[in-house]
């Protein structure tokens, strides 16, 4: 979709379908709604004083301008209360307009900035949410299935006060990015475990890396062998596809050697391996690569921004299947770090591949280290699939990524890693062990990857559940989400 900004006032811009905003409980429209009301003569002000028109979350009404404006359509979108206002309400009401301009198979629509005059909320970022939201809410995947509506091909954002257009702009040029980088996270996370095996992330992720600059190095199974990297060999080995290590090196900082590390969880397929799972538990388990495609996504997009930090991705992706050589409950494994680990359910191979990854992150001299991931079903339980959840032993770290996930809309929520959990993971005849039982489940998990990291800064976001939505929530379709990218991207140019 082109977005664009454009000097010119609400009554004299040019489109099939304008869309303009009203607040929940609002008796009269204000600034380009009034505007536009006054030309229509009060025939938004009649529809909310008739009760037509609530102002709603996501509410919308057409209305025919009749030529009374320059505009062929109105629509006006309810923003909601008030004091319930802010940038993901934008995106939201974006898409939910969008959406129904695309029923009337409209290509063209023009919109004002919702919210961009409201105390507390700058007009760049509103700029920044409404891109996003038109993007990511227009997002299908089409790949094997043609999609019944036409997309959208131009939205146009009116404005007259020049200030606000400089800030727009902005906003618009990184709302794009950081929107078409979590679409690519999107595209990745929905295409099946037929087609995307380790081999074919490697190879896509190498193409599109490419592009902006990225690095990318692959470890295949002899290299992971030379490594000594026994947790991804281990999780990989019940599979015909071989396992890979993907790292990519985005270096924008010449001066320094400072460099940000992420590491996502890519098991391209999560069968459970011998510790298979049930047959329901499957279904969406194409998307246990979600992790890999979020932090690919991520560098993707700071490459394109331009953030000036180096950024070092490290991707272990594998499939976990049963197979004659699969790894067995009661097998013990070896680290990269020299770690020993006793399997316990073969299930609980997301931790095992992490483990290696995050150490040789540590190793390749990464701090902070953000390690992204499908984790546990646990995290479902506790926090469903609307909230993510954070792990670190660093304050100021954990501070900022919830804080860049206010902003985003991606919820994360801390969880805490008292040393006292550590004695589920103890083994009788290993370092520790890979499964501490159903109790706190997603903290066991956390504090066994902590055992992989040494000094490093570290943070942990356990995604599981919001990686696929069984169904459409405002501006993401069902499907693959990409939830974490965003938020990951933000939290990159804030600090
Ligand atoms: N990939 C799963 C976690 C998951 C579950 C992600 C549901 C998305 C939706 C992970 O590898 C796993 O299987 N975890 C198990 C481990 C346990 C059975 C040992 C869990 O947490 O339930
Ligand atoms: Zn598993
Ligand atoms: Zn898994």
């Amino acid at each position: 979709m082109h977005i664009e900004v454009e000097k010119i006032s609400v009554v004299n811009i040019e489109t099939p379908l304008l869309i303009l905003n009203i607040f929940e409980g609002v008796k009269s429209p204000q600034g380009a709604t009034k505007a536009v009301d006054e030309a229509l003569g009060d025939i938004i002000s009649n529809l909310i004083e008739e009760g037509e028109i609530k102002g709603k979350l996501k509410e919308t009404r057409i209305i025919h301008t009749h030529s009374k404006i320059s505009a062929k359509r109105v629509i006006v979108v309810g923003l909601g209360k008030p004091q319930d206002f802010n940038y993901d309400v934008i995106r939201t009401v974006t898409a939910a307009s969008l959406k129904e301009g695309e029923k009337l198979g409209i290509k063209k629509v023009a919109t004002i900035v919702h919210g961009a005059g409201i105390g507390g909320l700058t007009p760049q970022l509103c700029a920044q949410a409404l891109t996003e939201g038109a993007i990511l809410g227009t997002y299908r995947f089409d790949k094997y299935k043609k999609r019944e509506e036409e997309p959208i091909e131009e939205l146009k954002i009116v404005e007259l006060n020049e200030e606000k257009i400089k800030e727009f702009r902005e906003g618009v040029r990184i709302g794009k990015i950081t929107a078409e980088a979590q679409n690519i996270a999107r595209d990745l996370i929905n295409e099946p475990g037929n087609i995307l095996t380790p081999r074919e992330f490697a190879k896509r992720i190498k193409e599109k890396g490419d592009e902006v600059g990225i690095e990318v190095e692959v470890f295949d199974e002899e290299k992971l062998k030379e490594m000594r990297m026994g947790l991804i060999l281990g999780v990989g080995q019940g599979s015909a596809e071989p396992p890979r290590l993907i790292i990519l090196r985005y270096k924008s900082d010449p001066g320094s050697e400072k460099w940000y590390g992420i590491v996502g969880k890519g098991v391209m397929f999560d069968s459970g391996g011998i510790s298979i799972k049930p047959a329901e538990s499957m279904e969406t388990m194409k998307g246990d690569m979600a992790g890999g495609a979020i932090t690919f996504a991520t560098i993707y997009a700071a490459a394109k921004l331009g953030i000036k930090k180096n950024l070092l991705g490290l991707i272990p992706a594998v499939f976990n299947m049963p197979g004659g050589n699969a790894i067995r409950p009661g097998d013990i494994l070896k680290g990269y770090n020299g770690k020993t680990v006793e399997i316990i359910s073969t299930d609980a191979e997301g931790r095992l591949i992490l483990g290696d990854a995050l150490s040789y992150a540590e190793k390749l001299g990464a701090d902070p280290i953000i390690d992204i991931a499908t984790l546990t079903g646990g995290s479902i339980v506790a926090f469903g699939d609307v909230t993510s959840a954070v792990f670190s032993s660093d304050e100021k770290l954990t501070k900022e990524i919830i804080e860049a996930s206010r902003f985003t809309g991606e919820k994360m929520w801390e969880m805490p890693l008292f040393p006292e959990y550590k004695e589920q993971i103890k083994s009788e005849c290993a370092d520790i062990k890979n499964f501490g039982g159903r109790k706190a489940s997603p903290i066991t998990a956390a504090i066994f990857l902590k055992e992989f990291i040494s000094k490093a800064r570290w943070l942990h976001i356990d995604v599981a559940g919001k990686e696929i939505y069984e169904k459409e929530r405002n501006y993401l379709s069902q499907g693959g989400t990409g939830i974490g990218t965003r938020t990951l991207i933000h939290w990159l140019m804030q600090n």
